[in-house]
């Protein structure tokens, strides 16, 4: 069975830091600019998306596409303490209505890793203040999401909860240094590169407190402002146990993934985000196996993972409605992304065929962005960007997968 639901949402994701350009009010763009730190460039102008966002939803649209996922930026909206820029409101309510005015369906995330200089140099995810701080602005954001349904609060809390800790140098008169010093502590596991939650220490109990005290703040003033529906996104990674290593592989889904996971049972819907799968063994977490196909950033090819992810995310939820908001794969070749995306497409038409609620499908990334740590040489997207023109070409993937959307199945398409 490889048709899908009739209402089912087709489309693919973005995130401000990424593909707006000039966030220079971040902490993220202040990173970039530390020498020493893990970047390896600047975001810069991003792909302009800050002003190209009509062009892209309208590409997004011809190519059969019709759900657009894309970012709220903290540091634009509350530049400095306690000023709320109506003017980046007014921005971001005109994509909201444009999406709507086109048919293109938004589903909006309040917070993508970055968050303002500001509130990290004043402590942070860490400090006693953050989740009322961090209400303030959804509590600002709120009257511009009028006719919006998807509203995500936190992308991949699970995986931010120890990401935070990055930007904590920012507080220091030396960042530099204490960056230095943050890096000889860190431990990386074998066979991983850049971001990923197996190239860092776990999510302290603490940083997973705030993360859900945050999320559930921002619920509560959403429910109580507007008529969306809430949720976050949670990166699913498809951990799987070498044989007498079950136990261990309970430990690590709980401490990285079930404890968010059962946040949303309360939640209207939970974001899944897929990209490869790792084993358990007796090292804990580990790296891709030994001849397996590497993708740019070092994770395995596993098209598969993204089945186990929803499986997995619909029993520790008990059910909550899900939203593939994240699932591709970094390469420079296209074929091998089509490939990619037909064989987690077919294992989210089992779950469906299951009877797991699937509500749609979001491919990351839309266009070739700034890929955090590893800058822009590593691509993702559907489309790709002339950094320097900024003009837009759709690969054959997005072609591909604007005709899998209009057909609503996977056979009827050629390539599939
Ligand atoms: C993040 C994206 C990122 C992608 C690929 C996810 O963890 O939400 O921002 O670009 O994975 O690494």
């Amino acid at each position: 069975m490889t048709a899908f639901p009739d209402d089912f949402l087709w489309g693919a994701s973005s995130a401000p830091h990424q593909n707006e350009g000039n966030n220079t009010n971040s902490d993220m763009w202040a990173l970039e600019q530390l020498p020493g730190s893990s970047f390896a460039e600047r975001s810069g102008d991003g792909l302009d998306f800050y002003h190209r966002w009509r062009e892209d939803i309208d590409l997004l649209k011809s190519l059969g596409l019709s759900a657009f996922r894309f970012g709220i930026e903290w540091a634009r909206v509350e530049p400095v303490r306690g000023h709320v820029a109506r003017a980046e409101l007014g921005h971001y309510r005109r994509i909201i209505e444009y999406c709507l005015e086109v048919g293109v369906e938004p589903v909006v995330t309040l917070h993508h890793f970055s968050s303002p200089l500001w509130f990290v140099q004043a402590g942070g995810w860490a400090s006693d203040e953050a989740v009322d701080r961090f209400g303030d602005y959804v509590t600002a954001v709120a009257p511009i999401l009028d006719g919006v349904t998807w509203v995500a609060t936190i992308n991949e809390p699970n995986m931010f909860a120890v990401m935070h800790q990055m930007s904590t140098p920012l507080q220091y008169d030396d960042p530099q240094a204490v960056l230095a010093r943050m890096r000889e502590a860190a431990s990386p596991v074998s066979g991983e590169a850049g971001i990923n939650a197996f190239t860092m220490p776990e999510p302290k109990p603490a940083a997973t407190a705030v993360m859900i005290r945050a999320h559930e703040r921002a619920r509560e003033i959403l429910h109580d402002l507007t008529s969306v529906e809430v949720g976050w996104t949670i990166a699913v990674q498809g951990l799987v146990a070498r044989s007498g290593h079950e136990e261990d592989l309970a430990r690590y889904r709980q401490t990285w993934e079930g404890a968010y996971l059962e946040v949303s049972r309360e939640d209207d819907w939970v974001g899944v985000q897929s990209y490869t799968s790792q084993l358990v063994g007796p090292d804990g977490l580990e790296g891709a196996p030994d001849g397996a196909e590497l993708t740019q950033v070092g994770w395995a090819y596993r098209p598969d993972a993204l089945e186990m992810a929803l499986r997995q995310t619909w029993q520790a939820t008990g059910g909550t409605p899900m939203l593939i908001t994240e699932n591709g794969i970094a390469t420079t070749d296209d074929a091998r992304r089509i490939d990619y995306t037909a064989g987690a497409l077919e294992g989210v038409a089992s779950a469906i065929a299951d009877g797991l609620d699937v509500r749609g499908y979001l491919h990351w990334t839309f266009v070739d962005n700034f890929e955090w740590v590893h800058g822009y040489d590593v691509t993702f997207g559907l489309v790709a960007v002339d950094l320097v023109t900024f003009d837009r070409t759709p690969k054959p993937s997005a072609r591909w997968l604007g005709r899998v959307a209009q057909a609503n199945s996977l056979t009827a398409v050629a390539g599939a």
